[in-house]
C-alpha cells in the first residue's frame, strides 16, 4: 500500500505504525538534510524547537570539553536562528563546513515531522523506518523503497500548516516510481500525487524547476533572497545516499 499525507499537522500515528514512513520537505528541510550528508557530515540530530537544539549542543559540548566538531543549523521564518552556526540553505552545508561534523537542526516544519514520524513526539507507535527524501536523492529513496517492502507512507510537511505544491510532486514522483515498478495498491492522495507530477513535471521531469518555482513557499523564499536554494531543490538525482532517522539521528546507514 502506498498513501500520502499531505503536513505535518494531518500525520497521526496510525498512518505510520509499523510502515516505512518517507519524510519530505523539499524546501527546505530534507533538502538541506541531504546535501548535509552528502557533503559528509558525520550525522544530524533534529530538535523541535531552537532551545532545545542549544541545550542538547551545549550537554554534548560540556560532555566532550569543546564544540569542537558540532554545530547549531536551522531557520525560523526561514532565516538563520541567532547564534547559530547555520541556516537552512543546502548552498551553506559544504563539505568544508560539515564534513564530519554533527550538526543539531531545527527547522519550522521539516524536522517536527520527522520526529512525528519516528514517534518522538507521541511517544511510540512510530514508523517501521524513516527514511529522508529531497528530489536531490529521489529515485534512490524510491527503490529503497521498493527493496524494503511492505507499506510506505510519504509523508509530506507542508507549510504553516497547509499544503506545500513542491513536497506532493516529489511525493508523487516517488509514487510514479513505485507503480512502475510494483503491484501496490494506492490510496488515492498517492495515486493523484503520481499524476499531478506527470502533469506538470513531465514524464521526464523537464518542467520540474518550473513547477517548484510556482509554489507559495518557493516565491516567499524567493522574496528573502533564496531563489538560488529553488534550483537546488528542484534538482533530480545529484545523489544516491538515503539517510534515515534512527534514535534520534539522521545518518546515512
Ligand atoms: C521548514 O522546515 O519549515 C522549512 O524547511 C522552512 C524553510 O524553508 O526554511
Amino acid at each position: 500500500m502506498v498513501d500520502v499525507v499531505p503536513t505535518l499537522q494531518a500525520l497521526r500515528p496510525r498512518d505510520v505504525s509499523g510502515r516505512v514512513a518517507v519524510v519530505i520537505d523539499v524546501l527546505r528541510a530534507t533538502s538541506t538534510l541531504v546535501t548535509a550528508l552528502a557533503a559528509g557530515a558525520r550525522e544530524v540530530r533534529p530538535a523541535a524547537t531552537p532551545r532545545e537544539a542549544r541545550v542538547r549542543y551545549d550537554r554534548l559540548a560540556a560532555a566532550r570539553g569543546g564544540t569542537e566538531g558540532l554545530l547549531l543549523g536551522g531557520e525560523r521564518m526561514g532565516l538563520r536562528i541567532e547564534g547559530f552556526d547555520l541556516g537552512n540553505s543546502p548552498l551553506e552545508y559544504t563539505p568544508e563546513r560539515v564534513s564530519g561534523k554533527t550538526i543539531f537542526f531545527t527547522t519550522t516544519n521539516g524536522t517536527r515531522t520527522l520526529r512525528r514520524a519516528a514517534g518522538t513526539r507521541t511517544g511510540g507507535g512510530g514508523a517501521r523506518r524513516v527514511l529522508v527524501a529531497a528530489f536531490l536523492n529521489a529515485t534512490a529513496v524510491a527503490k529503497e523503497v521498493l527493496s524494503a517492502e511492505g507499506d510506505v507512507v510519504l509523508c509530506c510537511a507542508g507549510t504553516r500548516g497547509g499544503f506545500s505544491l513542491e513536497d506532493i510532486l516529489l511525493a508523487g514522483f516517488i509514487a510514479a516510481h513505485l507503480e512502475r515498478n510494483a503491484p501496490f495498491v494506492f490510496r488515492d492522495l498517492a495515486r493523484a500525487a503520481a499524476a499531478l507530477y506527470r502533469s506538470m513535471a513531465g514524464e521526464d521531469g523537464r518542467d520540474l524547476a518550473r513547477a517548484v518555482a510556482a509554489a507559495d513557499h518557493a516565491r516567499h523564499l524567493t522574496a528573502l533572497g533564496f531563489g538560488d536554494d529553488i534550483v537546488l531543490c528542484a534538482t533530480l538525482d545529484t545523489t544516491d545516499i538515503v539517510p534515515e532517522y534512527r534514535r534520534g539521528r539522521v545518518v546515512v546507514p
